[in-house]
């Protein structure tokens, strides 16, 4: 948890909000455009939490839509595993060919020694990816409102596109732990323009697995770029060896229908999900269409879905 002193500056900042959270916190503008006051946060602390961004109902409508997925995939089709921590996913067509696809993707400790589910299927799944908001009329409803590209807009994108979606399960007592690390490393560009938007669904506890922030680091260099080899797999390149500071992650608790803005270089990780409690969540991540896509990020679009703003 954070020391007095670690807090002091971001209290003053956000004084009169009501958050445990050392990271700064504010009330969703009504119309999405982001203050002064946020800007200047979100660039020292390179994350920024905004509660109510999301209505209830609409929460609920994206994790009814969620769910009817679920219901329609078969786990006997495909038995494909996320796991942040042991890189199962590495080599794996289904999910290296789901940048342009609706997948889904179950938790390393999905299924027993028989090859069947511990839990429901629902409660088995690590996420959904990634390109639900352009191949689902719910999901781009969600990623394309006037409020969210409002938002977008306030960051000083000349041409935003969203690269990518993915509904985040993190299911009771089996949802997986994600190590530190910076998004840019995944969805790189030249100039560097990835941000990420983390929609909390359901209430993000310590409890249940939420997101930490390390506050201020992504001014820091990019540590790690994944790419496609020369011989065509995915591997890690390390750009800086320092380590992250220990001891200097802080909770990013959020509340359903909190939007959490977070730099591409915002140094970020989350515990397992151990308690009872599944903690659903929904991540868009923007770039802009005039920086340079690398061929060999893994994620790939085919001419027939071209990536697109917010219109
Ligand atoms: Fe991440």
């Amino acid at each position: 948890m954070c020391t007095l002193f670690s807090c002091t500056k971001v209290v003053a900042m956000v004084l009169n909000k009501s958050s445990i959270n050392c990271l700064p916190e504010y009330p969703a503008p009504p119309d999405g455009q982001l203050s002064e006051d946020m800007l200047r946060d979100f660039r020292e602390q390179g994350c920024l939490l905004l509660t109510g961004f999301v209505s209830e109902r609409d929460c609920a409508r994206l994790k009814s839509r969620a769910h009817e997925l679920i219901e329609k995939f078969d786990p006997r089709s495909v038995k494909s595993v996320f796991s942040a921590m042991e890189q199962t996913q590495l080599g794996d067509r289904y999910f290296e060919e789901s940048g342009g696809k609706i997948r889904f993707f179950f938790e390393k400790d999905a299924f027993d020694d028989n090859g069947q589910l511990r839990q429901s299927k629902e409660d088995s799944l690590n996420k959904i990816g990634h390109a639900m908001h352009d191949l689902d009329p719910v999901f781009d409803a969600f990623s394309r409102t006037a409020k969210l590209a409002a938002a977008v807009d306030s960051l000083g994108y000349s041409d935003p596109v969203i690269l990518q979606s993915m509904y985040i399960l993190k299911p009771p007592r089996i949802g997986g732990e994600v190590y530190c690390h910076q998004d840019s490393t995944f969805l790189y560009t030249e100039p560097e323009t990835c941000t990420g938007f983390w929609f909390a669904l359901e209430d993000a506890t310590v409890d249940n697995g939420c997101m930490h922030f390390i506050p201020g680091a992504h001014t820091g260099p990019l540590k790690e770029l994944h790419q496609r080899g020369s011989d065509g797999k995915m591997g890690f390149t390390t750009l800086d060896h320092t380590p992250w500071p220990a001891g200097a992650t802080r909770p990013a608790e959020a509340k359903a229908g909190t939007l959490v803005i977070f730099d591409g270089r915002a140094p970020h990780m989350s515990g397992p999900n151990l308690s009872a409690n599944s903690r659903h969540a929904y991540t868009l991540h923007v770039i802009d269409r005039s920086s340079h896509y690398p061929a060999d990020n893994w994620l790939q679009r085919g001419p027939d879905l071209p990536l697109r703003g917010f219109d």
